[in-house]
């Protein structure tokens, strides 16, 4: 979604801005701009599509400063126009960039007319320039300027803000959308994620909600949400900074797909103790939480909410605890009940997820007996207000479309499973034993690739497919599903295999493709009646299934091996293939697979 940069230092940031903008561009939009103060001048350059746009509007333009800040939009109030783009700017005076959504915008706006404020975009984010811009005739600084404006916001903002007249500060708010400040030495650097800046700077601090920064060459002042000042710990990353290259792969989708045997490798080492889960991998308190537990409650969206609807599975078959999964956006929006001694579980790629925050918030007043999130992002919102972190490993993760995410969620939550069952007295060595045969297996099913990529060729002129799955595979066609429509843009619908005769059987015809995720276990005989059932209806089917499942391919039927699989791991495993169709059936039909039109790859906004 979203990003930002900004910087105040003493030699030019255009290139330090541009850098910033094109380490955000995974996470989606469809504009750029970026706005430079030298000597009492602001220049504003804006381009719609990439940031190599910009970049090229930008050197065309010959403009520079040592202050500026950058944005990468992706839009909700207003087309995709270079007007709508950010920065926004009052006046020629101050310039802003925004994150989020201001909901009490129109009111904003119509008095700021009425005060004699013209508008030129169509965006929410411009009533706050002009607020700030209005404010500043009556406060002796931009930082008050600033404090008192966000008493009147509704909504969300990660905002950054410079006034030309003074630009050696940038002054900085958070509240709902995340932001960093980066520490260099005599130049100081803000962004809305800590990738942006790794090229300048190790050391960050992560803003909280509630905070407003002054940022100058050389120091930083923040002040809380009572507007009182603080401090903040600074906190040196070691996230890798390669998350430009490919490598030798075509897109960072398929590289995260190749990279999966390491990512959960990675989340691996260190965490296993012999049979057992190492008794610190979810930190400290863990243990205790884990003696006394009777309910999980999993919250997440989209590609994380099928791994929560996996780990439902694992959690009441292994361990013995109930569970419930719910789509964030639902739960934080209805009164649900409490169990006793309920574990909330948050799973987050990013860890900023706005409805996933939300839901953890709302859980934190309602009796919970503790938090968890299983997040990919070190300092990220979600590890930083939950009680317990489980860090999955995968690496920075560029695709849009999660992969190896969301199999090192399904690892995180593998161990949570084993480590509950332990703290209960359970066999758990089973799972344990299962789980250190992951990363082979994983290398296993990639070498599928290229039956799958042949196989690519008979969905290409297909509108809809079907997926089918039983038991914990289920999610795995959830999943599936998910991927092909996301990058393909071919419509395709998940359903538990059990359900086919109570509806979609009226959809089945020889345009329909029906994707079955058939292991060797005990609902095979269900599932194998389940297909017979689309055979009889005309429909072609393609099966991804254990060797010993015994399908045969014909007319009507396209087998797919799949090396035989522990049946707790299965889901993992059989993951891959649908990856790897969704990927082959994207490129064949010569969609953007690593930035599909309309999404984001960190939703921080509702
Ligand atoms: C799909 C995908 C999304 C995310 C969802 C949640 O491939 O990536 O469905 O899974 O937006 O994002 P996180 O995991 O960052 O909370």
């Amino acid at each position: 979604m979203c990003g930002i940069v900004g910087a105040v230092a003493e030699r030019p940031v255009n290139r330090i801005l541009i850098e910033g903008l094109k380490r955000l561009e995974y996470r989606g939009y469809d504009s750029a701009g970026v706005a430079l103060s030298e000597a009492g001048t602001l220049n504003t350059v804006k381009a719609v599509g990439k940031v190599a746009n910009l970049e090229a509007a930008v050197a065309e333009s010959g403009v520079s400063g040592h202050t500026g800040i950058a944005h990468t939009r992706w839009a909700t109030h207003g087309g995709v126009t270079e007007v709508n783009a950010h920065p926004h700017i009052s006046n020629n005076e101050i310039a802003l960039v925004h994150n989020g959504i201001i909901e009490n915008h129109e009111s904003l706006r119509a008095v700021l007319k009425d005060d004699g404020y013209t508008f030129l975009s169509d965006t929410d984010t411009e009533v706050m320039v002009h607020l700030i811009h209005q404010l500043r005739q009556q406060h002796n600084s931009l930082l008050d300027s600033v404090k008192a404006a966000v008493k009147q916001l509704e909504g969300a903002y990660g905002t950054v803000v410079f006034d030309k007249a003074n630009d050696n500060e940038i002054i900085v708010a958070r509240s709902g959308s995340p932001l960093v400040i980066g520490l260099g030495l005599g130049e100081n650097f803000i962004a809305s994620d800590q990738l942006a800046l790794l090229a300048v700077t190790r050391n960050f601090i992560f803003l909280e909600e509630g905070d407003v920064a002054r940022i100058t060459r050389d120091t930083v002042e923040i002040y809380d949400i009572n507007g009182e000042p603080v401090e903040r710990e600074v906190v040196e990353s070691n996230i890798s900074q390669d998350v430009s290259g490919k490598g030798e792969y075509r897109h960072y989708m398929l590289k995260e797909i190749y990279e999966q045997p390491m990512a959960v490798r990675n989340t691996l080492e260190g965490r296993l103790d012999g049979d057992r889960v190492s008794v610190d991998a979810f930190g400290d308190q863990a243990n205790q939480i884990f003696k006394d537990v009777k309910h999980v409650q999993i919250i997440a969206c989209g590609t994380s909410y099928h791994s929560g609807m996996v780990a439902r599975y694992w959690l009441e078959q292994y361990a013995g605890v109930s569970c419930n999964v719910e789509i964030a956006s639902e739960f934080r929006y209805r009164e649900s009940f409490v169990h006793e001694n309920s574990l909330l579980v948050t799973i987050s790629q990013s860890g900023e997820t706005a409805d996933t925050l939300a839901a953890l918030r709302l859980a934190k007043e309602q009796g919970y007996m503790a938090s968890m999130t299983i997040c990919n992002v070190p300092g990220s919102s979600l590890v930083r207000e939950s009680d317990l972190a489980f860090m999955t490993k995968a690496g920075a993760e560029i695709g849009v479309a999660s992969t190896k995410a969301f199999t090192t969620q399904l690892v995180g939550l593998l161990m949570l499973t084993a480590s509950i069952a332990q703290e209960k007295g359970r066999d758990q060595s089973v799972i344990v034993n299962a789980i250190k045969t992951l990363p082979n297996k994983l290398e296993e099913s990639l070498n599928m690739a290229e039956g799958i990529e042949a196989l690519a060729e008979e969905f290409a002129d297909k509108h809809h497919s079907l997926f089918l799955g039983r038991g914990s595979q289920y999610p795995i066609a959830m999943e599936g599903a998910l991927k092909l429509k996301e990058i393909s843009y071919i419509h395709a619908e998940a359903y538990a295999a059990g359900e086919l005769k109570h509806g979609p059987l009226a959809l089945i015809d020889a345009d329909m493709p029906i994707i079955v995720v058939a292991p060797n276990n005990e609902l095979l005989e269900k599932l194998k009646s389940n297909v017979e059932e689309v055979r009889a209806r005309g429909g072609i089917i393609y099966v991804f299934a254990d060797k010993d499942s015994n399908f045969a391919s014909d007319d009507t039927m396209r087998v797919m091996n799949v090396n035989h699989v522990e049946d707790i791991i299965a889901p993992v495993v059989y993951t891959i293939p649908l990856q790897l169709l969704s990927y082959y059936v994207a490129v064949i039909k010569g969609t953007d697979v690593d930035q599909p039109r309309n999404l984001a790859k960190s939703v921080t906004v509702e």
